[in-house]
């Protein structure tokens, strides 16, 4: 973050601690229905216009290491296999053979030695999913082998990360991410490593478990004795960015204040001193929150898998050298972060059953909750408001309030 960004973030916090009401103009959030967290149709318009459009992060290189190393990837429902090519390029297909659909691999990951050859009868592929080599060729008749290679799933890194899409027309990554891809650049990306990757299922709706992760209003209630101590849920300043995304910044309570979990674990280079008295967060539209941190930072995602139950998954990235780490002070982060979530998520599935009773009414949303707002007007914005009925639509009242650009 330049000087200029970081002056206009500052001056907005003072504002937002000085407020007494929302900035003026600040439209009413019309209330979201409780439908959207429990209606099976609504659910399939989110898989076919959402998730499989959307880029979606994946893997991290440290999970490829070596010409031939493979991830299979189902995260989305799909089957995708994420591999490093001969060139050293990160690749995906779908792990559908294409004679008749057999699997290519059938390991969460591995190494592949010269190419993929499929379980079923053994059609062989190249790392660029050429098809190579197929048994019997002689008795496939009028056969076109150039037609039959793997079908590709558009894959772009962002530093580190591997980031999908199963929409072949989706735009570029940079462009998908707009402003939030120039943040992240800024940042010395190259140098965070992949830490752990943990998940928990959770019982409820995908949304309700993004949710949590998009407002800090609940802090005094749910995390009065964690974050709430240390984060000025207050000072809170909010960007709304094109396509979805946002960032929440949250001062600490304390300029000196120094988390005592991260004590003696190496910090990004380049980390200023706005960094370490302020915390970032953003939300990389559909499903990645990640608070930034200087020692690190997780990847908060959310995967729907029916509309009452999720998946949380938590990856931790950090400038760290795997071989040289200190697993006690990593044990403990990740314990104290791990308890933040405990306070939330049973609070979640119960709401979730409350959004299925017929007590359920519409939810109404405050400013400081705006992106709770901002991310289901892009979500109906994904979807084509044309195709969601009335009763569950959510009206797009915040475009103003976006902004195109950190300046
Ligand atoms: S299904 Fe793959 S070779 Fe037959
Ligand atoms: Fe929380």
């Amino acid at each position: 973050m330049g000087p200029e960004v970081i002056a206009k973030l500052a001056s907005r916090i003072d504002s937002e601690r000085a407020r007494r009401e929302p900035p003026a103009g600040f439209p009413e959030l019309p209330d979201i229905p409780p439908g959207r967290y429990t209606n099976r149709d609504f659910l399939v318009l989110e898989g076919e216009h959402l998730w499989h459009k959307a880029w979606l992060y994946a893997a991290h290189v440290d999970e490829l290491p070596d010409t031939g190393s493979y991830k299979l990837w189902q995260r989305n429902g799909s089957p995708i296999v994420i591999l490093r090519d001969q060139d050293d390029a990160v690749r995906a297909f779908y792990n559908i053979c294409r004679h008749r659909g057999g699997p290519l691999v059938t390991e969460d990951s591995g190494k592949l030695e010269g190419g993929l050859v499929c379980n079923y009868h053994g059609w062989t592929y190249d790392l660029g999913g050429k098809l190579v080599n197929l048994r019997d060729r002689r008795d496939f008749i009028g056969l076109d082998t150039s037609c039959r290679n793997l079908v590709p799933v558009r894959c772009e890194r962002l530093g580190n990360w591997i980031f999908v899409s199963e929409d072949p027309d989706a735009p570029p990554l940079a462009e998908y991410l707009g402003p939030v891809h120039d943040y992240f650049t800024s940042l010395p990306l190259d140098s965070l490593r992949l830490v752990s990757q943990e998940t928990f299922e959770v019982n409820c709706n995908v949304k309700l478990l993004l949710e949590g992760f998009l407002e800090v209003y609940h802090l005094k209630s749910v995390h009065g004795g964690t974050v709430d101590r240390f984060l000025d849920y207050r000072g809170t300043t909010i960007t709304l960015f094109p396509q979805g995304h946002s960032l929440m910044l949250s001062p600490n309570r304390r300029p000196d204040w120094e988390d005592p979990g991260t004590r003696g674990l190496p910090e990004m280079p380049g980390t200023t001193d706005f960094d370490r008295q302020n915390s970032p967060s953003f939300n990389i539209f559909p499903n990645l929150v990640t608070p930034l941190a200087p020692a690190g930072l997780p990847f908060n995602m959310v995967w729907p898998r029916t509309a009452d139950t999720a998946i949380l998954e938590v990856t931790w990235f950090a400038p760290d050298d795997p071989a040289d780490r200190n697993e006690d002070v990593w044990t403990t982060r990740r314990s104290n972060y791990n308890r933040i979530l405990g306070e939330d998520l049973p609070l979640v599935e119960k709401i979730q059953v409350a959004m299925n009773s017929p007590g359920a009414r519409g939810v109404p949303l405050s400013y400081q909750e705006r992106r709770i707002y901002h991310w289901h007007a892009e979500l109906d914005r994904q979807i084509g408001a044309q195709r969601i009925p009335d009763a569950l639509r959510v009206a797009p009242v915040l475009d103003d309030w976006t902004e195109n650009s950190w300046t």
